[in-house]
């Protein structure tokens, strides 16, 4: 289902959405970047959202993981405002890979790693043997295991960044929000990660992640939303999102959109100046 921009909200979906945005106005001080927005996370999906520099991506995903606070509207989790429920709880749930995260000095991948269960422990329930087992399992996904004891501050910024996506990973939440997990990453290694994803989501979880390549995006993304300053301008199937008008409107790019020769879902091909 796409939505021109005109159009009212799109209703409810009819999949079933643990994490709802209902009617939420999002901002910092007095400014507001997306007003009166809704929509859901449909359960057991990769959803993608893609639109271009500062239309508010990352300010949705921190409102997603309770970390900005709606100036008006709600985000429901489980039909309760996320706001207020109790941040561990929360954090039980949902795991954030932030866009820019920074890490407390010298500390190593596997200490780093190991952050990602301090939702899980309490006075009475210290580091355990599950918690070494999920470490390992993360590291050993995203291919920092030889790296368990190195510094994080001495990695090359796509070792560290696989580096945070095994903390999210660490945290074993039904729903894991990636801001731009594949920055940084190689070629080989954003496959890897988007590959890491699609498992996750075969095997139950929903995740939700920014992506800046609209190719990958289409390839791996089984919900895409796009965005457009602050508003939410299409969702649904990237067969259906993705075409050249919302490319052109979106981005102000003219281009071709064509079959993924692998794989059939759209491949946006910029066109060629004319010189
Ligand atoms: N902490 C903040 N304080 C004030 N303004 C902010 C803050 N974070 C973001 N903004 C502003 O909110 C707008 C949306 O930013 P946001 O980070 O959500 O964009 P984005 O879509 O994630 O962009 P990008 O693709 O560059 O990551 C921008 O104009 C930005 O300057
Ligand atoms: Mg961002």
């Amino acid at each position: 289902m796409t939505t021109a921009p005109s159009d009212p909200p799109p209703p409810p979906a009819s999949r079933s959405a643990r994490l709802r945005v209902d009617g939420v106005r999002l901002g910092y001080a007095d400014r507001v970047i997306v007003d009166a927005l809704t929509l859901d996370i449909p359960d057991g999906e990769f959803t993608v959202v893609v639109g271009p520099n500062a239309c508010g991506k990352s300010t949705l995903l921190r409102a997603l993981a309770r970390l900005l606070v709606p100036q008006a509207g709600a985000v429901l989790l489980d039909g309760e405002a996320l706001h207020r429920q109790p941040a561990k709880a929360v954090a039980r749930q949902l795991g954030l890979l932030p866009q820019s995260p920074t890490a407390p000095d010298a500390i190593t991948v596997a200490d780093l790693v190991g952050r990602g269960r301090y939702p899980h422990q309490s006075l009475l329930r210290q580091w355990s043997a599950a918690d070494e087992r999920a470490v390992r399992a993360a590291m050993e996904a995203t291919g920092v295991a030889s790296l368990a004891s190195a510094p994080v501050d001495e990695l090359s910024g796509g070792q560290r960044q696989r580096a945070w996506i095994a903390m999210a990973l660490a945290q074993e939440t039904p729903v894991l929000l990636l801001d731009e997990p594949t920055t940084y990453l190689d070629i080989a290694h954003q496959v890897e990660v988007l590959d890491l994803c699609a498992r996750l989501r075969r095997e139950g979880r929903t995740v939700v992640a920014v992506l800046h390549d609209l190719n990958l995006a289409c390839r791996y993304g089984t919900h895409l939303i796009a965005m457009s300053g602050g508003r939410l301008v299409a969702q649904g199937k990237p067969t259906d999102v993705v075409t050249a008008e919302l490319v052109e409107e979106v981005y102000g790019l003219a281009c071709r959109v064509v079959p993924d020769p692998e794989t059939g879902t759209p491949l946006v091909v910029p066109r060629a100046p004319v010189l």
